[in-house]
């Protein structure tokens, strides 16, 4: 079963709930959404998906007027309402420094960091924990590079429900394990990276210890989807056009996979045509590239780095386990993947500083892979493009520091200050 554009449209399976239910992108079993916990296929082990009866049209977004962010989209979701604090409807900003020096028609900013958690796990947790409370767990669970837990520490805390997170020791931004403390997660500090702390995590899972809620979960996509409905309808506010591309950065490949979706149900629904969809293109760090690797060498299966190393640590991962839905989005769209090194990383982060937008290093691996695209050509001068950036500057305040310039120390007087600004 081919995820392509253009797919054919199975008849739904006599146990969909409400016109929307799960299927096995490998074999095509479907199963009843909220009767059991399942995260893959139990004859194939494939990915699952979320499937719908009907995909509404863009058009359709909003027309009921009383639902904000991402439960404006509730017609294209499974459930009606989730645990929600208000997260989407983030800002698309133009930059136009950036945009004069890459050189591109267009450039804007989908900043997801303007999420209540600062990232934009925010969507793919209120839907997901709202499925949690359908199906009656009473533990949530996730691996993390730091957003995800955050972001499920704060979630949890609003449904009551108990949350654990397992962290990379060392490795995970101080913000972020600030955030999952204070929303009284209990975080365990794994001696091994975040693709061990996710084998671990799954395996607890399977044994009914917890719920998943890392992107394995089908229904987390669900929500990330509408990061790329509000890009559509943002960008064609802004600028009368779809953007020709959107650059993003690539961890383990849920927004991918998660905006390919949105696009093909959109096609389905009439509302683009296969050529308007924007070309999917993954940045990764140079120390974390499997899916850029997979690229580059036409290979339909990615594989799993042992050693990963970034500064960018939320996209410190090695073991992509969307990759099966996100490589043919990145290869039906017309995208592609590139890796950028920290330097690069990091002067972009600084870059974006300048406009105004304030990221962590992983959301400025974006705009690094546009510049390193503009410059061996692979992105030409008159493509209309957004970038998203995924987390805010302040999840990970050592590397703010460092990118920017240090505090001058003054004596506690006019002249003294005046004397240092001479
Ligand atoms: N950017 C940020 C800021 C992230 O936190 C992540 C993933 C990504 C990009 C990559 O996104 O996995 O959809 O390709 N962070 C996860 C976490 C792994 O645990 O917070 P992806």
């Amino acid at each position: 079963m081919s995820l392509s554009l253009s797919g054919e449209r199975p008849d739904p399976p006599a146990d969909a709930a409400d016109g929307a239910w799960l299927a096995c992108i490998e074999c095509g079993a479907t199963y009843a959404p909220f009767e059991e916990i399942r995260y893959t296929c139990d004859s194939c082990d494939g990915l699952l998906e979320v499937r719908y009866e009907d995909n509404p049209a863009l058009e359709d977004f909003g027309d009921e007027g009383d639902q904000r962010g991402v439960w404006r989209y509730a017609d294209a979701l499974p459930v009606e309402s989730g645990v929600s604090i208000d997260e989407g409807d983030t800002p698309l900003y133009e930059v136009p420094t950036i945009e004069e020096e890459v050189g591109v028609a267009d450039l804007r900013i989908k900043h997801e960091g303007m999420n209540p958690t600062g990232s934009f796990k925010d969507r793919g947790m209120t839907l997901g924990v709202r499925v949690a409370e359908k199906l009656g767990v009473n533990r949530l669970a996730c691996a993390s590079t730091g957003n995800t837990s955050a972001a499920l520490a704060c979630y949890g805390a609003r449904a009551g429900t108990e949350v654990l997170v397992l962290l990379p020791e060392g490795k995970v931004a101080a913000g972020k394990v600030a955030q999952a403390s204070l929303h009284g997660a209990r975080i365990l500090e794994v001696d091994g990276n975040f693709d061990a702390c996710l084998d671990i995590v799954s395996d607890l899972a399977d044994r009914g210890e917890a719920y998943l809620l890392n992107s394995l979960n089908p229904f987390r996509l669900e929500g990330q989807k509408t990061i790329g409905l509000e890009i559509l309808e943002q960008f064609r506010d802004q600028t009368g056009d779809f953007p020709d591309r959107i650059v993003l950065p690539v961890g383990n490949a849920g927004n991918t996979a998660a905006l390919y979706k949105a696009f093909r149900e959109l096609v389905a629904a009439g509302s683009l045509d296969p050529e308007e969809v924007p070309a999917l293109t993954g940045v990764q760090a140079e120390g974390a590239a499997p899916m850029v690797e997979a690229i580059e060498e036409g290979n339909d299966e990615v594989r799993r780095w042992e050693e990963v190393e970034t500064r960018a640590t939320a996209i410190r991962i090695g073991n992509p386990v969307n990759a099966p839905k996100a490589l043919p989005g990145i290869r039906e769209t017309g995208g592609t993947a590139v890796a950028v090194s920290d330097e690069k990383i990091t002067d972009a982060q600084r870059a974006l500083a300048r406009d105004g937008v304030g990221v962590e290093p992983a959301s400025a691996a974006s705009v690094a892979g546009l510049r390193k695209l503009r410059e061996s050509g692979d992105i030409d001068a008159d493509e209309q493009v957004t970038c998203l950036t995924t987390g805010h500057l302040l999840k990970d305040p050592d590397a703010a520091a460092a990118a920017g310039a240090d505090p001058e120390p003054v004596p506690a007087d006019t002249e003294g200050v005046l004397d240092l600004l001479e």
